[in-house]
């Protein structure tokens, strides 16, 4: 129909995208056997990427993550994934990678980067697809690890290292206690955003925006559960980068249809949301299947579908030129 022309065809932005959850199940099976690391049991490489919470899901992310081993294991997922996004149409790409679960396996943050930047190289000369990355602190492992990997950042000292992000499981590991490194990070002139909201409570949308000083919100949907805190996203402007295929799997919203579906609700109490996909491999998509959920099931009009994109380019991270520009 013109309906999925229109999706496919329309230029899009990408700011809540997983390197490690963007490997292909083919990648990881590949990798797995050239590094001689053990993958969990499967029958059919696809079956991989089998879960139903989150708890489950980061622990596959997490197995598979370890299959990444030299830079070069680095540029190939790095190149793949913006490959991926570039057939949906993406034309700029914010994504997150997840140093600390490569650390333990004794990988640097240099040999990370060296791959990462290689591999957001030879994509933008092959696609001519812009892409900036942001490491993402592992709530999971405390404030002390996330100070040393703002120091790594730091001292590395990359433009293409944008900003950090706060992810991994969020109960029982609410965002106050990393204030201080966010604040570090904002006055080294890092961007912040942080996940919360996907299956915290909307406590966690709320001190992220107090606590860390974030404008942009990772998933978020148990905002719905606070009318006073819509109120106030909507006020201030936060913007919601949300992912319908993970919230179908890891937050109680499972039917994209519902009326009452979070993002839905987040979109007619006019929140800025825009159409992210997280992991699409691992949830069986890709950024132009997330705009056919939003225009599909969701209930995104091509109005609002216009306006997640206009919104995503006025809360990225690129420059006011160029955002300009873009517009
Ligand atoms: N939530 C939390 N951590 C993550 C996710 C997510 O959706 N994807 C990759 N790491
Ligand atoms: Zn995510």
């Amino acid at each position: 129909t013109s309906m999925s022309e229109f999706l496919a065809r329309v230029p899009k932005i990408e700011l809540h995208l997983h390197l490690e959850g963007s490997i292909r199940p083919e990648t990881a099976l590949a990798l797995s056997v050239k590094n001689g690391v053990k993958l969990p049991p499967f029958q059919e490489v696809k079956d991989l990427y089998r879960y139903e919470t989150l708890e489950e899901f980061l622990a596959i992310y997490t197995a598979v993550s370890d299959s990444v081993v030299s830079a070069d294991d680095y540029r190939r997922i790095t190149y793949e994934m913006l490959q991926s996004c570039a057939g949906s149409n993406a034309r700029y790409v914010e994504f997150f990678f997840s140093p600390q679960v490569h650390f333990p396996n004794g990988i640097s943050f240099d040999t990370q980067m060296d791959g990462i930047t290689a591999g957001m190289a030879d994509a933008e000369r092959d696609f001519g697809i812009v892409s900036r990355a942001a490491p993402g602190v592992n709530r999971e492992l405390g404030p002390a690890a996330g100070e040393e990997l703002l120091d790594m950042i730091l001292v590395r000292g990359d433009q293409k290292l944008i900003g950090i992000g706060l992810d991994f499981n969020e109960a029982p590991f609410p965002p106050e206690p990393y204030g201080p490194l966010f604040a570090r990070a904002r006055e080294a002139g890092l961007n912040v955003t942080a996940h919360a909201g996907e299956t915290g409570p909307a406590d966690f949308v709320r001190s992220s925006i107090d606590s860390l000083g974030v404008r942009r919100i990772d998933h978020g949907y148990h905002v719905v559960d606070d009318e006073d805190l819509m109120k106030r996203c909507r006020d201030e402007g936060i913007l919601f980068t949300v992912c319908p295929s993970t919230s179908a799997v890891t937050s109680p919203w499972h039917d994209l249809s519902a009326p009452d579906h979070a993002i839905r609700r987040m979109k007619d109490f006019d929140l800025k949301v825009m159409i992210n996909s997280d992991d699409p491999p691992m949830f069986f998509t890709d950024l132009g299947g997330e705009y056919e959920k939003a225009a599909g099931p969701l209930g995104f009009s091509p109005a609002d579908i216009r306006t997640s994109i206009l919104t995503a380019i006025e809360g990225s991270w690129l420059d006011e030129e160029t955002k300009k520009d873009w517009t």
